[in-house]
């Protein structure tokens, strides 16, 4: 990724007819990671990290009314759920948007208008199979079984009604299809960009950017009786934040939207075409992560197997889930979890490694009684190479198994060093290896475990240490 003196990173804002759990979480916790980075190197001032609710739609109309409450008292109550569980996971964002903001809805508005005067947007009749669950219509020969493919429960709606659409045709195969092959914006993974290009090369439909029998939405300037579709809403979150929130507005384009595979059209081809259409920059990377089974399922309400951040924090701590999660699998690819393997590499990594390592540092330099000012380790100012290689290339679960490996590597270094021994006592570059070891790790893994990352730095700022209870107690 090229380094520019400001970075831009969001998640996808989501649907407030369901509670957070370990798929939200996952993208949320994933663009905290990154924003930490580069607030480390860039300054604070210098990193702006998005996360908000998705309120409007069809959906959580339906599932407001189910529940006896308006859209907007649902919105309310959720959206509250999300914000707690992110603080919860200690995820510091730096603003959270809600789409029913009037200063979003009034962006959403003019930017449409702008598409429309543009010549972009012509009027049409739909028709088709609608799934409220992804809030999207499909082609016939899309469902499997006369269904939705993501949501087989529910039932498929079936609409005609008069849209206007956004010429994506005509946009994506002139417009999109050569940006993405010229590199002007990246879509991530690979694997994925090429399905991106293949889909659109094997031909693209109009999409509808407005509803006709949805109410709970923002209106269609040029036309009352329509709703703004959803999904155009949703996606001028990004944008409309940058341009309504003071002081944010140099953080146009985005550097990095991270989303989940499920969502990658709509924002690798569809927000690419009405920002191009509006006449705006693009965002600079998309990156589409895969999607968590549990036990090898998937997970739903219905099986009873969804986890729930608030689980994940009660059983491993804050940091202990954080850290679970992240190295749970390949950034970019599907990965099963369990809370067996959970338990087991808490214990592995977490109890017996870096939690380990740091009390058998901290309980020698007590022993021993060695005077940290007096070993000459200077302040860590920088993310070890391969860390933040990792991170800027995206492989965040690369990043934490290269802090683990040096922490196995530290502990094989005391096992030969053998710095107990009374003989040892001066020789300094031991003691000085350790503790720059054990400084560096906690720089590295400042992103990942905020909290224990602080905590071992403090312990570890001398003049004299002392050994401390454990910070990751091994689970039975
Ligand atoms: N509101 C839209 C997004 C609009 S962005 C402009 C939406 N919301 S959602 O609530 O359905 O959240 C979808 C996101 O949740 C997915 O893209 C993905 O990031 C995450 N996940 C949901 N279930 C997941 C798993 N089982 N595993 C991993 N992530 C998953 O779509």
């Amino acid at each position: 990724m090229v380094m520019d003196k400001k970075f831009y990173v969001t998640t996808p804002i989501y649907y407030v007819n369901d509670a957070p759990h370990i798929g939200s979480a996952y993208t949320t916790l994933a663009g905290d990671i990154i924003a930490r980075y580069y607030r480390q190197k860039l300054g604070k001032e210098n990193v702006f990290f998005l996360v908000g609710t998705d309120e409007h739609g069809q959906k959580v109309q339906a599932v407001a009314k189910e529940k006896g409450l308006t859209p907007i008292q649902l919105a309310d109550k959720v959206s509250e759920e999300f914000k707690d569980a992110w603080k919860l996971l200690n995820v510091g964002y730096d603003f959270f948007i809600r789409t029913t903001d009037p200063r979003h809805e009034k962006i959403v508005s003019d930017l449409l208008q702008k598409v429309y005067d543009a010549g972009y947007i012509k009027p049409g009749i739909y028709e088709g199979p609608y799934c409220i669950g992804c809030e999207r219509f499909y082609k016939e020969s899309e469902l499997v079984d006369d269904r939705c493919p993501l949501h087989p429960n529910k039932e498929i709606s079936h609409q005609k009604e008069k849209n206007y659409f956004l010429k994506l045709k005509d946009l994506a195969e002139k417009e999109v299809l050569p940006r993405i092959e010229k590199g002007e914006y990246q879509i991530l993974p690979e694997e994925r960009k090429n399905e991106i290009i293949s889909r659109i090369k094997q031909g693209v439909e109009d999409v509808s950017v407005s509803r006709e029998g949805v109410t709970w939405g923002i209106p269609l300037p040029w036309d009352k009786t329509q709703t703004i579709y959803v999904w155009v809403d949703a996606l001028i979150n990004y944008f409309s934040a940058t341009k309504f929130i003071e002081g944010k507005e140099k953080f146009w384009p985005a550097d990095l939207h991270l989303v989940g595979k499920d969502i990658l059209w709509f924002h690798a081809v569809i927000w690419q075409a009405l920002l191009i259409a509006a006449g705006q920059d693009l965002p600079k990377t998309i990156f589409a992560h895969g999607f968590f089974t549990i036990d090898g399922q998937k997970m739903s309400k219905s099986l009873g197997n969804v986890i729930t951040p608030k689980q994940l924090v009660e059983r491993y701590g804050v940091d202990g889930a954080r850290y679970l999660m992240i190295s749970a699998c390949t950034f970019g690819s599907d990965g099963d979890i369990s809370l067996k393997s959970f338990d087991i590499k808490f214990n592995a990594d977490l109890a017996n490694g870096l939690g380990n390592l740091v009390s058998r540092v901290a309980k020698l330099l007590e022993v021993r009684k060695i005077d940290l000012e007096k070993l000459g380790v200077e302040k860590i100012g920088d993310f070890s190479p391969e860390v933040a290689s990792a991170i800027e290339n995206l492989k965040l679960d690369d990043a934490v198994r290269y802090v683990l490996l040096f922490v196995s590597n530290l502990d094989r270094y005391i096992n030969e060093k053998e710095p107990w021994k009374k003989e040892r006592l001066h020789e300094i570059v031991i003691w000085h290896n350790l503790v720059k070891g054990i400084k560096q790790i906690a720089y590295d893994l400042k992103p990942f475990v905020p909290e224990v990352a602080d905590e071992i730095e403090k312990q570890f700022n001398g003049p004299k240490i002392k050994a401390k209870a454990p910070l990751f107690p091994r689970l039975d």
